[in-house]
C-alpha cells in the first residue's frame, strides 16, 4: 500500500560559524549564518504511535519507550509538552543533506525541521525565540554546554551577531560574503571538543582567557569590516581567528592542510569553522577565484567543497 499523504512537512537550514566559535561559549561574539544549500526535512504522516524515523541512519524511535536523552524524542515530547497536547499517533520521517558531526549545525536543524514538521501538523505555531529556545534543550544534549548559537542561527534563518544570554542584534553585511566550505570528511563531536576547551580553562585560566579576549577583539573587527564590505580586511581577520583556535589546540593536521591550500590559491582568509578538530573549514573568496580555490581544496583532500554566502544588503 502507498503511504498516506503527509499531514506536514518541515525544514531547517544548517548554519556555519564565520568567527567567534569555542570563545561564544564563554560569553564573547561570535558571527555565523545559516547554510540553506544544506537543509534537513521532516515529513509527518498519521500512523498507529508516535515514531521518528531518522531514515539517512535507519533509526527508529519509539518515542514513549525512547530514553530522556534520546534527540529524536526528546524534541516531540517538548513540542507536545509546549502545546500541552498528548504524543501524536503520526510518525516523522526525518532525512539530512548535512553531515553529523562537522560543525555545520546537523543537530540544531534536525530539531529545528521535527519541531516545524510537528507543529505544522498540529496546525500551531510558536514565536521564534520560544522554538529557538525548545531547539536550545535538544542542543543540550549534542553539545553538553552550548552557547545557544546554533539553534539561533537555524530557528531565526538569518546572519546573527550572537552573544550568549542576550538578545539578537539585527546583522546585516554591507555587501554579499562569497565563501567555499571545505570538509576534511572527520567526523568531529563538538560535544568533546568543547570538553577539552573547558579542561584547557580549568586549568589556565589566564591563558585561556586571553586567547578568547583576542578571539573578542578579531571578532568586533570583523563585524565592523563585514557592514562595511570590506572583504580584505575581513580575510585577515579570518586567518587571525585560526591561529587563536589553533593556539586552543581545536586545529588538526587535515583543517590546516585545507586552510593552508586555499589561502595559497588565493583566498583571502581561511579558518576551521564550528567546534574543529575535523568537520569543516571555511574560507573567503574573491568571486574571481572562487574555481580556483575550489580545486586546490579538493587536491588537499576535502572531502567535498560546497559555496556559500553571507548576503548583503542588496542581495
Ligand atoms: C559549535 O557550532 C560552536 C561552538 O562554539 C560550540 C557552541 O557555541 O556551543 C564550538
Amino acid at each position: 500500500m502507498p503511504d498516506p499523504a503527509p499531514l506536514a512537512v518541515g525544514h531547517a537550514p544548517g548554519k556555519f560559524i564565520l568567527c567567534g566559535e569555542h570563545a561564544v561559549v564563554y560569553g564573547r561574539p561570535a558571527i555565523a549564518a545559516p547554510l540553506f544549500q544544506l537543509q534537513a526535512q521532516a515529513v509527518v504522516y498519521p500512523d498507529r504511535e508516535c515514531l521518528v524515523v531518522a531514515v539517512d541512519i535507519d533509526r527508529w524511535v519509539r518515542v514513549a519507550a525512547a530514553p530522556a536523552d534520546d534527540p529524536f524524542a526528546r524534541v516531540v515530547r517538548l513540542v507536545c509538552a509546549e502545546l500541552e497536547r498528548p504524543l501524536p499517533p503520526w510518525r516523522i520521517e526525518v532525512r539530512s543533506e548535512i553531515p553529523i558531526a562537522s560543525g555545520l549545525g546537523s543537530g540544531a536543524a534536525i530539531a529545528t525541521a521535527t519541531a516545524r514538521g510537528l507543529l505544522a501538523a498540529f496546525g500551531a505555531a510558536l514565536p521564534v525565540e520560544r522554538l529557538s529556545a525548545l531547539v536550545y534543550e535538544v542542543e543540550k544534549l549534542h553539545h553538553g554546554t552550548p552557547s545557544g548559537i546554533d539553534n539561533t542561527v537555524v530557528v531565526y534563518g538569518r546572519p546573527v551577531w550572537f552573544v550568549r544570554g542576550q538578545a539578537l542584534e539585527p546583522f546585516v553585511p554591507g555587501a554579499t560574503l562569497h565563501l567555499l566550505i571545505g570538509d576534511t570528511g572527520i567526523a568531529s563531536p563538538t560535544r568533546l571538543v568543547v570538553g577539552d576547551v573547558r579542561r584547557g580553562w580549568e586549568a589556565d585560566h589566564g591563558r585561556y582567557e586571553a586567547l578568547f579576549d583576542g578571539v573578542d577583539a578579531i571578532v568586533t573587527r570583523a563585524r565592523t569590516c563585514i557592514e562595511a564590505g570590506d572583504v580584505m580586511a575581513l580575510g585577515k581577520l579570518l586567518d587571525q581567528n585560526q591561529a587563536l583556535l589553533d593556539e586552543m589546540g581545536v586545529s588538526s593536521p587535515e583543517l590546516d592542510r585545507l586552510v593552508t591550500a586555499a589561502r595559497g590559491a588565493g583566498a583571502l582568509g581561511a579558518k576551521l569553522s564550528g567546534g574543529g578538530r575535523g568537520g569543516n573549514m571555511i574560507a573567503l573568496v574573491a568571486p574571481g577565484s572562487e574555481e580556483t580555490v575550489r580545486e586546490a581544496l579538493l587536491a588537499a583532500g576535502a572531502k567535498r567543497v560546497f559555496g556559500a554566502e553571507m548576503a548583503g544588503e542588496a542581495g
